[in-house]
């Protein structure tokens, strides 16, 4: 078996559903306005699923625009990985509803749950799976319907997400430098209640409570989340320039965990990167979960603010609590 010298991302692609909920939207629903959400997070309107649509909808969509993006044929894929908290069912995995639908018949398939860390989890797992030559093309998906576990009643959590997917697929090149060069993970399960979903697992199986509890949705401690979420992206970043031996200059764009622009500002100000060199969508999509870093990513090359031979840092943090960082040379 011949290892390959690099994982490269061949291609790209994302979805997000029709139906748009904007700042205004929200002002008839709960106590809001316009002025707050947008200098409070960036946001300004989000896209939200149908009741008919599940991950695995949009998480197709997005994988078929991907693989044509890198022109590579259903029976080519190896692995599909999809990363998502709003998974179609606990059981099977939305990865195998994947498969199947794209006709990715010799693939292996599962789901990763890293939350808005989970797109980088997932280029980590394709990548060594490339390189250790377990499989020569890997269909990477994160995908979230947010909008199904978010509590409208609740003005602080519910105008942060949106719905959507985005998708990568990275295949084995015989090129060194180039690809994902380096990938960095981290957990620290001691802040887990920080971000959870506390009802309809196995600690509290949904019962007549946990419903009346509202405990089927989110319950987010965001003032918390906040410091912490600006010291770790900042983190990310220095380990990426350290590990790859780079210079802002020789960075073309950091594309982060749209999680809210003070954030995103903080984090990446203080490690010398200017507005120019940030991808931001915030404002379109609002918060994506596991799909914000691989639609951004998508985003970001699909109009040129990336494009080859430019090195990105993509870096998120998110519930686990998890952060996770990659450097790719595209
Ligand atoms: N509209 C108007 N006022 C609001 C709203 C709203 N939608 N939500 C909260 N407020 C009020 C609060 O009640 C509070 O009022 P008070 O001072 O009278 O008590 C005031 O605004 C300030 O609230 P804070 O929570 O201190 O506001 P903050 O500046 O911290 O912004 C936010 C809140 C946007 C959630 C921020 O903390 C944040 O972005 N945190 C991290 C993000 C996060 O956790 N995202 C989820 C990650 S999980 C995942 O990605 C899947």
């Amino acid at each position: 078996m011949t290892r390959p010298a690099s994982a490269k991302v061949v291609g790209t692609g994302m979805y997000v559903p029709e139906r748009v909920m904007t700042n205004a939207d929200f002002t008839r629903i709960v106590d809001t306005n316009d002025e707050w959400i947008v200098q409070r997070t960036g946001m300004k309107e989000r896209r939200l699923a149908e009741n008919d649509q599940a991950t695995s909808d949009l998480a197709y969509e997005a994988c078929r625009r991907a693989m044509d993006d890198a022109g590579v044929a259903p029976d080519e894929i190896d692995l599909v990985i999809c990363a998502t908290i709003t998974a179609d069912n606990t059981l099977p995995a939305t990865a195998c509803w994947l498969q199947d639908r794209l006709g990715c018949t010799d693939a292996g398939a599962f789901d990763l749950t890293a939350a808005c860390s989970g797109h980088i989890y997932s280029l980590a797992q394709a990548r060594a799976a490339i390189l250790s030559g377990q499989a020569r093309t890997v269909l990477v998906t994160s995908a979230e319907t947010l909008s199904k576990i978010t509590d409208y009643a609740d003005r602080s959590t519910c105008v942060l997400f949106g719905d959507g997917a985005g998708a990568a697929v990275v295949q084995a090149c015989d090129e060194p430098d180039i690809g994902i060069l380096y990938t960095t993970l981290y957990a620290d399960g001691a802040g887990g209640s920080m971000m959870i979903l506390p009802g309809g697992g196995s600690r509290q199986p949904t019962s007549r409570e946990t419903l009346d509890g509202r405990l089927h949705y989110m319950h987010i401690r965001g003032r918390e989340v906040f410091k912490f979420a600006v010291l770790k992206m900042q983190e990310l970043i220095e380990e990426c320039m350290k590990a790859c031996d780079l210079t802002v200059d020789q960075v073309k764009m950091v594309v982060p965990h749209q999680v809210n622009t003070r954030i995103i500002d903080a984090a990446t100000s203080r490690m010398g990167f200017p507005p120019e060199k940030v991808f931001l969508n915030i404002a379109k999509y609002g918060n994506t979960g596991g799909a914000s870093v691989a639609m951004a990513h998508h985003e970001a090359l699909a109009q040129g603010d990336i494009g080859p031979g430019d090195v990105a840092f993509l870096v998120a943090f998110g519930g686990g609590l998890t952060w996770a960082g990659a450097a790719i040379r595209h």
